[in-house]
């Protein structure tokens, strides 16, 4: 299958497209800095920038399914600046996907477009299905308004699928790259309550959700990819510290002075939300891993 993906380049992107290849599908990756990359059997890149409308927008049409991961990274104080800057690589970026797949030469295409657990905003410890209504904070209202672009092709008879991720566990970026430094120099500890729930997933176990969907063709709308296992802040930091052999502190830092370091996006890590992958568990798929130890020993162990 011919398979176009923004965001290729990223930490999901990556081992995604390397996943893909594997399997034989072809995959033609959209970077705004095509320099870095040289393509190889099964891989080719196109430049252009996926917030602007551009000669990339004709590639599309002839791809079978688009996965649409682009946005620049959350993990840095929220301004307004930088919370434009992550708002708009991620609604321009799908609504100019969008634009470009009313005219798909290819018949019964798929979209899979990204959206995040931020879309349920915080929450206590009630679980939280496909169903539950969204919140209303910086990163729920982003979702809401990510989800609502995507949907869009599905006027073109396009097959639209939603992932909500959450967050996400690997080798090389994402949330352990920020935490792991820390660990390793005895500064673990849980945040805040330390009560508030992480829904977590396995880099690998997404991108297998990745290949489901893709030939899954009743699924579509949002799917939760997160792992079966939604930890408290305390037991992640528990297992993660245990995982890297490093002693974690029980007392947490304190909520106020997260605020005072990160800002609005401190305010995110001290509230949480306890997702489950309803659909894709209805749907037959098995996660190879649904804990957290089993997860972060492979990872880190
Ligand atoms: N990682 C997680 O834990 C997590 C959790 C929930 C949701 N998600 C969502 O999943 C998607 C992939 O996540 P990731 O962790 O792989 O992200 P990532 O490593 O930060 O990569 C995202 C890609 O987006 C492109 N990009 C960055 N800034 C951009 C901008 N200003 N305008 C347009 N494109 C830009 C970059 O591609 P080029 O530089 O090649 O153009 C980059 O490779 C994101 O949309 C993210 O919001 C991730």
């Amino acid at each position: 299958m011919k398979i176009f993906v923004t965001g290729g380049t990223g930490f999901v992107g990556t081992a995604l497209a390397r996943k893909l290849v594997e399997q034989g599908h072809h995959v033609t990756v959209l970077t705004r800095k095509i320099g870095d990359f040289t393509p190889g059997k099964g891989i080719s890149f196109i430049e252009g920038n996926p917030t602007e409308g551009g000669a990339w927008q004709e590639h599309v049409a002839h791809h079978k399914a688009v996965i649409n991961l682009a946005g620049a990274s959350i993990f840095k104080r929220w301004t307004r600046e930088s919370k434009a800057i992550i708002r708009d690589s991620r609604i321009l970026t799908t609504k100019n996907l969008v634009s470009a797949m009313r005219n798909c030469k290819v018949k019964e295409t798929t979209l899979i477009s990204s959206s995040a657990i931020g879309y349920y905003g915080p929450h206590d410890d009630e679980e939280l299905d496909e169903s539950c209504a969204p919140g209303d904070d910086f990163i729920a209202s982003l979702c809401k308004d990510w989800e609502a672009a995507a949907l869009e092709a599905s006027r073109y008879g396009v097959r639209v699928v939603i992932c909500r991720i959450g967050i996400v566990l690997g080798k090389r970026g994402g949330a352990l790259e920020q935490m792991v430094p820390l660990f390793k120099m005895g500064l673990g500890s849980p945040l805040g309550t330390g009560k508030q729930r992480l829904s977590w997933i396995h880099e690998q176990d997404l991108v297998r959700i990745y290949l489901f969907l893709l030939d899954r063709e009743n699924m579509e709308g949002p799917v939760n990819c997160t792992a079966p296992d939604p930890v408290t802040n305390r037991e992640f930091t528990k297992t993660l510290g245990k995982a890297i052999k490093r002693p974690t502190f029980m007392s947490a830092v304190p909520g106020f002075i997260l605020k005072i370091i990160k800002g609005e996006f401190g305010d995110v890590l001290l509230k949480g939300q306890r997702v489950v992958p309803k659909k894709l568990l209805d749907a037959g798929f098995v996660f190879q891993f649904p804990r957290l130890n089993d997860a972060l020993q492979d990872l880190l162990g």
